[in-house]
């Protein structure tokens, strides 16, 4: 977002032009930044075949996975709906990975239809895996490396207490199911967790992995999860993706020599390639002052944006209907009958009733995570690509409550 003509905008094109066309609340994405965060990340990877495999639960907008394919990337997919997403924008089925955790083995024998990489993240599941399909379908094993990293504890999954993957421990024991059942293991994937900011933290994977590698003859690739940190308050210090990508490649290109095979290297960046393109433009509803705090109340809560609430998440607050005068100190709140606090103890400038708010790195996990609760209505979504605004999802109606609720006579 930079001030252009006295405004604030994204490719030119002022957002309070937006908030006007389209209402608020409403999520805004720069497409450009998209399209440079995957180009910085392909750059600094060099002498390896990385591969970009988006986290699609990030931000899930058809037509944000279909700018992510133009762009080149793959994807990572949860859901047998965010694969069955994904394929609907046009990925080929060999650009899916699928990373479920605790699903029904109904789901992964759809995935496997679907002919998309399964990525297996239990024991259970291997040895159910080994009974139905045997070495006739390829798969990647998720592993627990033990690695406790991760920006907070709800978003570090690599531990000995997460309920991802596979522990490292028990890798004797996947090796006899796979010897078994003669499984074509073609992959080992770890994620260690959100928001990591060294790049030794993606090194020890990389150990854990190549470790582990060593005991696979058949492997095609390496998968390192996502996880990059980026910026969210002004001066944060975010992951050196440079610095990854050298000390990884460098690493990774040993490790190939060693094994007599040039394996793809490749990564599931959800937050590096989609937080900081998203603004979630809000109203302010009204400015409360209190004996303590002054409030300002506007047209959305953790229906919209729970990551505050979930995760004690920063999101910086930008009054974009004013760009001088004082400021002052405020705690921005929503509309929803809980306590869902925004953005506490903040310097705006002075906000007046009706003014638009933007809420920053609202791409990654925002939308993606909002709810109807409180009965309210999910944003529309808007991509602003190649100085042009595109509405990419309508704003919910009543008929979209009532939709799936039968009339039931009583
Ligand atoms: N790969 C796997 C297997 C994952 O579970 C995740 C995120 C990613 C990749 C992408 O991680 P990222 O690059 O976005 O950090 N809702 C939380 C983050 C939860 C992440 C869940 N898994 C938040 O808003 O902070």
């Amino acid at each position: 977002m930079e001030i252009s003509n006295q405004r604030y905008c994204i490719q030119e094109i002022p957002l309070l032009d937006v908030a006007k066309k389209y209402g608020t609340p409403v999520y805004v994405y720069d497409g450009e930044k998209i399209l440079s965060q995957v180009e910085a990340l392909k750059q600094a990877f060099s002498g390896v075949t990385m591969k970009i495999k988006y986290a699609t639960k990030a931000l899930s907008n058809l037509t944000i996975l279909k700018l992510m394919r133009q762009a080149g990337t793959g994807v990572d997919a949860v859901s047998i709906e965010e694969v069955q997403l994904c394929m609907h924008a046009g990925f080929a089925a060999a650009e899916i990975m699928y990373t479920p955790n605790c699903v029904d083995f109904e789901e992964i024998k759809q995935a496997v239809e679907l002919g998309v990489t399964i990525n297996i993240d239990n024991i259970p599941m291997l040895e159910h895996f080994g009974t139905e399909y045997g070495p006739s379908v390829p798969l990647c094993i998720r592993l627990n490396p033990h690695i406790l990293a991760g920006g907070n504890a709800k978003i570090s999954v690599g531990h000995i207490d997460s309920k991802f993957g596979i522990s490292i421990l028990q890798l004797k024991h996947v090796l006899k199911i796979v010897q078994a059942y003669d499984l074509r293991v073609v992959g080992l994937h770890v994620h260690t967790g959100s928001d990591i900011l060294d790049a030794e933290v993606f090194l020890k994977g990389a150990e854990i992995l190549f470790d582990a590698a060593r005991e696979f003859g058949q492997l095609e690739f390496l998968d390192f999860g996502g996880g990059f940190k980026v910026a969210y308050k002004d001066g944060d210090i975010t992951t050196d993706i440079q610095d990854v990508g050298k000390k990884v490649s460098a690493a990774f290109q040993q490790f190939c020599k060693e094994y007599g095979k040039e394996l793809e290297i490749w990564f599931e960046p959800g937050k590096f390639l989609v937080s900081e393109c998203g603004y979630l433009l809000v109203k302010a509803n009204v400015v409360k002052p209190t004996p303590a705090t002054t409030f300002v109340g506007v047209d959305s809560g953790l229906n919209h944006l729970l990551r505050p609430m979930m995760y004690d998440a920063y999101h910086g607050v930008v009054n974009i209907s004013k760009l001088d005068g004082p400021e002052r100190v405020y705690t921005i709140v929503g509309y929803i009958c809980e306590t869902d606090t925004i953005a506490a103890d903040r310097k705006l400038r002075e906000v007046k009733e009706g003014d638009v708010l933007a809420i920053k790195n609202a791409g990654a996990y925002g939308y993606s995570m909002a709810s109807n609760y409180n009965s309210r209505f999910r944003p529309a979504e808007v991509l602003l690509l190649h100085g042009r605004d595109h509405l990419i999802r309508k704003r919910e109606t009543f008929e979209d409550l009532l939709k799936n609720q039968p009339t039931v006579d009583l």
